[in-house]
């Protein structure tokens, strides 16, 4: 999909709206705080759709994307002024035993295949590309479990919007036109307690969760108590329901004990991903918070702003001059990066995929 930003050039998103995947890698990296590091990483954008290219193309069938998204702090040092209007660090939320952890991240890598192999590639690629200016914060490689389903048992993504809808639920727009095409994605690592989990009648878990188990039907509104997940996450402003496009994958490593969600969250503000959150941890009304949270503990927390391949293609090598730009009111030389031609429709291989 392209997407025209401010001064009506056409610029292409990254591939967040891609299809669900049976493999994926979720890849949080720090950047060593020095301006070596920072110029690096910059060298190393405006390589990255290549580098997706080379390694998408050894299986053309297998549908590999990757979606990088950058962490506040490190959006300034790495591009300077302007800035994604909604870009802040992960607000952490402590209510009674519940704790939304907000955790470090400069860089989030998204990797999505119908193969781990190919997804393990790239990760490897970019590792290599990257170079020793990084630490790792975090790296789960995820798997699609049966029938969709998460750990605990449940299908996991049917009210995902789908195709337009999708696309207007992740995609920022008109509200903040120097970075229309771009995207925010919240992540959190949750690990379960699943024997606790198991031990709970299938009845119970499906009012935690607010569906049937098996058939993954919805509950109707007379069984579905007020604390049900899918109704403490169900938002509405103006009598529309507000949405993020979610993708997320189980993990874990059984000889270990450990069960997990990596959940991942698109939308065009962080604002909706938060209420959500809120609604879970605290509770609507406050008290009547998401039962899930009983049995599962997010053990990261770290919000990303998503610019657009177009954007990641053009970064310059140099500093960003942040105390001149900062205030430099939006005008045709204050775009955060010049669209070059697009007529080369560069990285178009993903964007067949977006659909
Ligand atoms: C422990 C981690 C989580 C698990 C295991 C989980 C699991 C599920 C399941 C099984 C469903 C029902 C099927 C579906 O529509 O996808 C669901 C729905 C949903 N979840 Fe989660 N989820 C988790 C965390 C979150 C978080 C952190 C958020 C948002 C901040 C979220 C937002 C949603 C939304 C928006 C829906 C759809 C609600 C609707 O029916 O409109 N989930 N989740």
């Amino acid at each position: 999909m392209d997407t025209p930003n401010e001064l009506n050039e056409v610029v292409l998103p990254q591939t967040v709206t891609g299809p669900l995947t049976r493999a994926a890698i979720f890849l949080v990296l720090c950047i060593r705080q020095d301006e070596d590091a920072y110029a690096r990483v910059r060298t190393f954008c405006a390589g990255l759709s290549g580098l997706i290219r080379a390694v998408e193309f050894r299986d053309i069938e297998a549908g590999l994307t990757c979606v990088a998204g950058f962490g506040s702090d490190a959006w300034d040092k790495l591009f300077g002024a302007p800035r994604p209007a909604e870009l802040h660090p992960f607000q952490e939320i402590r209510s009674g035993e519940r704790h939304a952890v907000s955790t470090p991240g400069d860089i989030l890598f998204h990797i999505r295949a119908k193969r781990m192999d190919l997804c393990f590639e790239l990760a490897m690629q970019i590792m290599d590309s990257i170079g020793d200016v990084v630490t790792v914060a975090d790296e789960v490689h995820g798997f699609r479990y049966f029938d969709d389903r998460d750990v605990m048992g449940f299908v996991d993504g049917t009210e995902n919007p789908r195709g337009d809808a999708a696309r207007d639920a992740a995609i920022v727009g008109v509200e903040d036109p120097a970075f229309a095409g771009g995207s925010y994605v919240i992540v959190q690592k949750y690990l379960h307690d699943l024997k606790a989990w198991n031990a709970l009648p299938v009845e119970m878990q499906e009012r935690i969760i607010g569906r049937r188990k098996l058939s993954d039907v919805e509950l109707s509104d007379a069984d579905k108590p007020a604390y049900a997940h899918n109704a403490l996450t169900n938002i509405e402003e103006n009598g529309r329901q507000l949405q993020i496009l979610r993708d997320n994958m189980p993990f874990g490593r059984p000889g270990h004990g450990e069960f997990g969600t990596y959940f991942i969250g698109y939308s065009r503000t962080p604002r909706i991903t938060e209420i959500m959150l809120q609604n879970m941890f605290v509770g609507r009304p406050p008290g009547n918070y998401d039962r899930l949270l009983d049995f599962s503990r997010p053990a990261t927390g770290t919000l990303f702003f998503v610019p657009t391949a177009t954007f990641l293609d053009n970064v310059p090598a140099d500093t960003p001059d942040i105390a001149e730009s900062a205030d430099a009111p939006l005008t045709e030389t204050s775009s955060p990066v010049p669209a070059k031609d697009t007529s080369l429709k560069i990285g178009s291989l993903k964007g067949e995929k977006d659909e």
